[in-house]
């Protein structure tokens, strides 16, 4: 049940939310402060739910936003941008009957139940891509990531939508999830869809996108896993205690999210896969924990894993509090840190796991050039000091140095808040980075593009440029060179 709260107790990101995203076209950036680095060329492109309403109805929760696309280019001739919502089938049919016809994450589907019955028979998803998660910008398409389904293709500079994509590879509705990990000398993508059948889908494609290779492993149950893990030659899996109860949820008693239930007393299951062979080489089983994301992986020098990922105690507050976003003020406590963890990957076993950032943080990303590889960094966004868990949003970001111990952060100040960190390498010096985020400025109701030099978050940001219109907190999101 949604539960709506006075504006004035709002803090300030509720605004970032409040009205559906407009679009707009491309439209030159005026450069607030600082300049452009010279070295910064390419496109930033971002995904995240730019609609929460539809006629008088809000969404079940966040993750049912319908998909909107902010695109900016960073060129000789100054930064453009472009906003654009993913036209999926869903989208365009609600857009035209002026109100929600989809069950999804956290909504059933509207009307009398038959017709959520009707639609399953007659093989009609009663589901709605949202395709509202992330990007992956390959070289000749965008797409538009949703874990519960294929993804779409748009236009890399219109962000036009060509229609769903199955990658010369996916069958009808097979999930193809929001965090292909690729690697950054092979160009291969790796990625998973998690099916109702209990079958953890695993498919690696060329550079291109193409689906060249894909393996099913059959599971005990249906688990609820957002991302995972490449760490050298290897594709790794926590999957948590959560697991889905399906009756209800195909009935359409129950949304997906309601369906899915905490079990801690199973601990979080370990996989550990080939990603050559796309076969399993361990299996094992540690304490339970939830998480969405992790920062990266890699094999060291003594063969073990090591990765990273923010840990939550649980899933049912971290979900809770995202499901309240959408009325505007949230009010459970979801408190996340950054973990380390060293695996044997022959075993499945931990050999050593330890929090190593312990304020509350999400989203963590690393140099796209070191995914899978030994990284010495993970960028993270980060709740201020004075922050009220539970009650705001991001209002920093930071990077933690593993060799050093150290956290250096981007404090933005009062009514200020962030998305992920986005890393963008340098051109012309291979040396050196920036850190892009999208800010919304509460204090002066605008969103803005906020570009750091990655050595000195600590000091003000090189560049701050100017967005036309309010760009709601979004997921995910890519840094696609020139
Ligand atoms: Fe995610």
């Amino acid at each position: 049940m949604t539960t709506t709260y006075p504006q004035s107790s709002q803090r300030a990101w509720a605004k970032a939310i409040a009205k559906s995203a407009k679009e707009f076209d491309l439209t030159p950036l005026p450069v607030l402060s600082g300049k452009i680095p010279e070295g910064l060329r390419g496109t930033l492109y971002r995904n995240g739910p730019g609609r929460l309403e539809r006629g008088d109805r809000l969404v079940g929760h966040w993750f049912d936003g319908d998909g909107a696309i902010l695109a900016v280019h960073f060129t000789d001739a100054g930064a453009k941008a472009i906003y654009r919502y993913v036209k999926t089938k869903g989208y365009l049919a609600e857009a035209k009957a002026g109100k929600f016809l989809y069950g999804n994450y956290g909504m059933t589907e509207p009307g009398p139940i038959w017709n959520h019955w009707l639609h399953l028979l007659t093989n009609n998803d009663p589901f709605k891509n949202t395709a509202n998660t992330s990007v992956l910008a390959l070289a000749d398409k965008l797409l538009a990531l949703w874990e519960g389904g294929n993804p779409h293709a748009l236009d890399l500079q219109t962000l036009e939508t060509k229609g769903l994509d199955n990658l010369k590879g996916l069958a009808s509705n097979q999930p193809y999830s929001a965090h292909p990990k690729r690697d950054p000398q092979t160009g291969e993508i790796y990625n998973i869809g998690i099916d109702e059948k209990s079958t953890l889908n695993l498919y690696r494609s060329d550079r291109t996108g193409k689906i060249v290779q894909k393996a099913a492993v059959k599971l005990n149950d249906v688990p609820f896993l957002h991302s995972f893990v490449l760490a050298g030659q290897y594709l790794v899996f926590f999957i948590p205690p959560v697991r889905l109860n399906q009756l209800p949820m195909l009935l359409g008693l129950s949304s997906y999210c309601d369906a899915l239930q905490w079990q801690p007393n199973k601990g979080t299951r370990i996989l550990v896969v080939d990603r050559e062979t796309l076969e399993v080489v361990s299996r094992g089983e540690t304490e339970p924990w939830f998480q969405w994301h992790f920062g990266n992986g890699c094999v060291e020098a003594d063969g073990s894993v090591r990765l990273d990922l923010v840990r939550f105690s649980d899933f049912t507050q971290t979900n809770e509090y995202l499901r309240e976003v959408t009325t505007g003020q949230t009010h459970t406590p979801s408190f996340g840190t950054l973990w380390q963890v060293r695996l044997n990957p022959q075993t499945s076993k931990v050999i050593e796991m330890q929090q190593v950032v312990d304020r509350c943080c999400e989203f963590p990303v690393v140099q796209p050039q070191q995914l899978g590889q030994p990284w010495r960094y993970t960028y993270l966004a980060l709740h201020r000091r004075s922050a009220e868990i539970g009650r705001e949003w991001f209002g920093a970001i930071s990077r933690f140095d593993y060799q050093t111990g150290t956290l250096s952060e981007a404090d933005l100040g009062k009514n200020r808040y962030v998305v992920e960190p986005i890393y963008a390498a340098d051109a012309l010096n291979p040396e050196r980075g920036w850190v892009l985020t999208v800010v919304y400025d509460g204090n002066a109701g605008r969103s803005e593009v906020w570009v750091f030099d990655e050595r000195s978050l600590d000091e003000e940001p090189v560049c701050r440029l100017g967005l036309p219109e309010i760009i709601p907190i979004s997921f995910h999101g890519n840094w696609k060179p020139d």
